[in-house]
């Protein structure tokens, strides 16, 4: 049998793994592909295909937006845990990469170390995808960065500000601030600040998150405690108490500002409920991107660039 022609392994471990242009790329086919969703059109390039979602930490939208998109491309998709597999009970990761790989042809992994999915990738023979660790969440802001686009237009040159944790979310923001061009105003309350190796020339910190948000087109967040991080919930509260993103917050950005989080949100914590309730929020859009994003992103990874 003559070997199957397939584009060279990549795999998508950090938002800086793609270019601007393979992001720009991508866009352009978030769009056909939604459209053909909202149209009922049936799109299965990725028939017989196989992911295997691999879940270490809980997930609403993350797994159903994988599984669902990879159902609508015609593909399957298989969920495995820690606690129903041998990956909890302390099987090597370069062993299990060895054999779901085999087995399946992309893998998606939520895990806590990142050198866990790097070390992972390193002995897949199938493209592995972020689905958040405790340092990155990719795949969340494929999603933020076209539903800004999808709201405004190109993101380069405008202002995004971020409220509260220097977390996975934050730390994504910062590599697509790179890719993208555009300026990072970051608040966290002191004790929680971005690590300096972080930081980047599109990147500001401000210790008054009024001033980060002055000026914005976008204000974003997340929760103020991480998976994994629960132990450390009483004492976050206490510190974070000034780092909700609320109404008078979104006045001092610009009039048209659009406000994200990624969710789950706790309303009266980092957002009060009438930002996320209100008008300038996009947070049900942006859910809904990261099912239309990673089908782009699925695609691009098994198939290469194909025409729209
Ligand atoms: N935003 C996000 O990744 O949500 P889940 O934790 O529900 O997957
Ligand atoms: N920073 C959050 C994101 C959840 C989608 C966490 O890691 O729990």
């Amino acid at each position: 049998m003559a070997p199957v022609k397939k584009p060279p392994l990549r795999h998508y471990l950090q938002f800086s793994d793609l270019s601007r242009a393979e992001y720009e790329y991508l866009f352009v086919r978030t769009r056909w592909i939604k459209d053909k969703f909202k149209r009922y059109q049936r799109y299965w390039p990725l028939e017989d295909r196989t992911l295997a979602m691999i879940f270490e930490k809980q997930s609403t939208r993350t797994r159903l937006s994988f599984e669902a998109g990879m159902h609508q491309l015609g593909g399957a998709a298989i969920f495995l845990n820690t606690r129903d597999s041998q990956l909890g009970r302390g099987e090597p990761v370069e062993d299990a990469a060895q054999v779901i790989s085999r087995m399946c042809d992309l893998v998606m992994i939520r895990t806590f170390e990142q050198e866990i999915l790097d070390r992972f990738a390193g002995s897949s023979r199938v493209p592995v995808i972020n689905g958040l660790t405790n340092e990155y969440h990719p795949c969340q802001i494929l999603a933020d960065v076209y539903t800004f686009i999808e709201h405004r237009g190109s993101i380069k040159g405008k202002t995004v500000a971020w409220i509260g944790d220097s977390n996975n979310v934050c730390n994504t923001w910062l590599q697509a601030a790179g890719v993208f061009d555009f300026k990072l105003n970051i608040s966290t309350p002191p004790g929680y600040e971005i690590e300096p190796e972080r930081r980047n020339s599109n990147c500001e910190s401000f210790a008054d998150p009024m001033q980060a948000a002055k000026g914005a087109q976008l204000v974003t967040t997340d929760v103020w405690t991480s998976m994994g991080f629960e132990a450390e919930n009483e004492e976050r509260k206490k510190d974070f108490e000034d780092w909700q993103v609320d109404a008078e917050m979104m006045k001092t950005a610009r009039k048209d500002a659009l406000f994200m989080h990624c969710l789950p949100a706790h309303r009266g914590e980092e957002v009060s409920a009438g930002v996320i309730d209100g008008g300038q929020s996009v947070v049900w859009e942006e859910a809904e991107n990261r099912l239309h994003t990673q089908k782009a992103l699925m695609e691009f990874l098994l198939l290469g660039k194909v025409k729209s």
